[in-house]
């Protein structure tokens, strides 16, 4: 059996990290959350102050990215990922609002996305990795063995996401989470440097109404075709 490159894209909060999650487990492969360092490097600048208006100052993001080493653990029996940045853990603290509403402008900055791209592609040099993201399958990994398009409607999204956070016992607004949704996908689907966008050769998971169970097994039907 080969073993693959699997990259899964598309809207913000669709599963991508679920599914991913688990068919790495299924495989015995790595999981790599790109998100989490596009959030890791907001969280960052958030701390450093290196916003202005509330915009990222690129420049001085640019010139501090040097400072920033993210790496992860990734625990395949629990299927849990944990990030690191500079050896903190902050796998709980890149998952608040704030990260999430300042993500997006942070990666359009074109020398942001080439440091992360570049540690991407040394994660994925020895094969066996599910890596989620926006332009895994355009960008980071165009030649990977699968690559799988992930959409749901915004309201189902932002419904999911809703539940994820409250059962984490966190304080949320519906309508908040389904503004942050549709304008993380106008900009991360707008920007000029790597837009979200299916690649050609991606195959379209809409997973509005199917289950995490269904969603496994479609893809692990795919998966097991390229091997
Ligand atoms: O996947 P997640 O929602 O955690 O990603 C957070 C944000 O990071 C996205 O909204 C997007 O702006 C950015 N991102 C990106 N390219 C990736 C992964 C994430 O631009 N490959």
């Amino acid at each position: 059996e080969k073993k693959i490159v699997i990259a899964i894209d598309g809207h913000s909060s669709c599963g991508k990290s679920t599914l991913a999650k688990s068919l790495a487990r299924e495989l015995g492969y790595v999981y790599i959350d790109s998100g989490a360092m596009y959030r890791a490097v907001t969280l960052y600048a958030l701390r450093k102050g290196l916003f202005l208006n509330g915009q990222p100052d690129r420049e001085k993001v640019i010139s501090r990215l040097k400072e920033i080493k993210i790496t992860f653990d990734w625990d395949e029996k629990a299927e849990k990922n944990t990030t690191f940045l500079n050896g903190e853990n902050i796998e709980e603290e890149i998952r608040q609002l704030e990260v999430s509403q300042n993500v997006s402008p942070v990666s359009t900055i074109a020398e942001v996305r080439h440091e992360m791209v570049k540690q991407q592609r040394e994660n994925g040099k020895s094969k066996g990795i599910v890596m989620d993201g926006r332009d895994i399958g355009t960008v980071v990994f165009p030649d990977a063995e699968l690559k799988i398009f992930m959409t749901a409607s915004p309201k189902i999204r932002a419904q999911r996401r809703y539940l994820e956070l409250k059962e984490k016992g966190l304080e949320v607004d519906f309508d908040e989470i389904l503004q942050n949704v549709e304008q993380r996908d106008a900009i991360d689907s707008g920007r000029e440097v790597s837009p979200l966008k299916k690649a050609d050769d991606a195959i379209v998971l809409d997973n509005s109404n199917l289950t995490r169970e269904e969603q496994l097994q479609w893809s692990l039907n795919k998966a097991r075709e390229k091997m």
